[in-house]
């Protein structure tokens, strides 16, 4: 199994850079300019009428910059950052342990909030809707339930795709985030701030080719500038050049496209298994030896945002782009398929 050189899933190595590489404030936020424009106004509003912010869902594939803004949000308000994720929260007692913990106005952080459990779930939306929860008491004949008032507060959510939620969670956040994959001047923006917390110099070409490379996500592009980096110091004499980036990219076989080995092998399965496709996602999942769920949060976005891979009714297709990236004569009646 080839391991992904540059996976935008987090990993251990990543949670210290991560908190490095983080911005602190929606003005340092690079780009997303549509979503951050209003997150100031919001802010700004609630902080006026001291209220709680509306509860948020952030959603975007992995590495776009959810946990960040979490954290950018509850600064922002200046109350405190209470983070959880969905499959930490076992039971229902735990969530009310976190909830009455809660100052006026904090927020609740709970990443992959789709994986809630549906009894935790439930005991969720009277908390988000009214600030209350019910508790058990007692044992046996002597259990009752009592209602517990919360402080106002805020719940920030983030999933990686809003589908994955059900439609009562959904339909009682104030306001959806959801972020796109950035464009390389972003990213290149992105690269060259990091590069300025590692104290690393870098010229604009460097900074340009690792944008380029990342798969228009911040994470990866702060993971790739590492690697650079150790390249540059090694190989150079330590500065970034668009020549270093490009040898590292080259060593780590990713493409100009941005695509790495995992990619190229998800496009050559469709194309050299299944004829170009349609092929159904668990077919899929099962000839790459991945989790469907792995596919389909982490490799799959990217691919059909760059519309490598078409998605039909009956599963995806490579697109003639595929081909032509690797390097095949698309067959004229695959196209066919994906865009009638
Ligand atoms: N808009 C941005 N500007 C600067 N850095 C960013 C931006 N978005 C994400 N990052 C950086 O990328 C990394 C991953 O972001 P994170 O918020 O952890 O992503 P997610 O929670 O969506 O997986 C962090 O180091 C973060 O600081
Ligand atoms: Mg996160």
């Amino acid at each position: 199994m080839p391991e992904r050189a540059l996976s935008p899933a987090e990993t251990g190595d990543d949670d210290r850079f991560d908190r490095l590489f983080r911005p602190a404030s929606l003005a340092e936020y690079v780009g997303q300019a549509k979503h951050t424009e209003n997150l100031k106004v919001f802010v700004e509003a609630a902080r006026r009428r001291r209220e709680p912010l509306d509860h948020m869902l952030f959603c975007g594939p992995p590495g776009l910059g959810k946990t960040t803004l979490a954290h950018i949000i509850a600064r922002e308000m200046g109350v405190a950052l209470h983070v959880t994720s969905g499959p930490a929260i076992e039971h229902k007692g735990a969530l009310a342990g976190l909830l009455t913990k809660l100052e006026r106005n904090d927020v609740l952080f709970i990443d992959e909030i789709h994986r809630l459990t549906p009894a935790v779930e439930e005991s969720l939306y009277p908390a988000i809707e009214s600030f209350n929860i019910d508790i058990m008491t007692g044992d046996g004949p002597y259990a009752t339930t009592i209602q517990l008032a919360l402080k106002p507060f805020t719940l920030v959510g983030a999933t990686t795709r809003t589908g994955l939620l059900t439609a009562p969670l959904l339909s009682r956040f104030g306001h959806v985030v959801r972020l796109d994959f950035y464009p390389v001047e972003e990213l290149q923006r992105i690269v060259q701030r990091s590069a300025g917390l590692l104290d690393v110099p870098i010229d604009a070409g460097g900074a340009r080719e690792i944008a380029a490379r990342a798969r228009g996500t911040p994470r990866v592009a702060n993971r790739l500038l590492r690697r650079v980096r150790d390249f540059a110091e090694v190989l150079g004499d330590g500065a970034i050049t668009m020549e270093i980036a490009r040898k590292t990219a080259e060593r780590l076989e990713i493409d100009a496209a941005g695509l790495d080995e995992m990619d190229r092998r998800l496009l050559r399965v469709i194309v050299d298994h299944y004829d170009g496709g349609p092929v159904g996602i668990d077919t899929l999942a099962a000839a790459l030896s991945e989790p469907r769920d792995t596919i389909e949060d982490v490799y799959e976005p990217f691919l059909l945002q760059q519309g490598f891979v078409g998605r039909t009714p009956r599963g995806r297709v490579a697109t003639r782009r595929a081909y032509e990236h690797l390097g095949l004569a698309a067959p004229a009646t695959k196209q066919g398929d994906l865009f009638s």
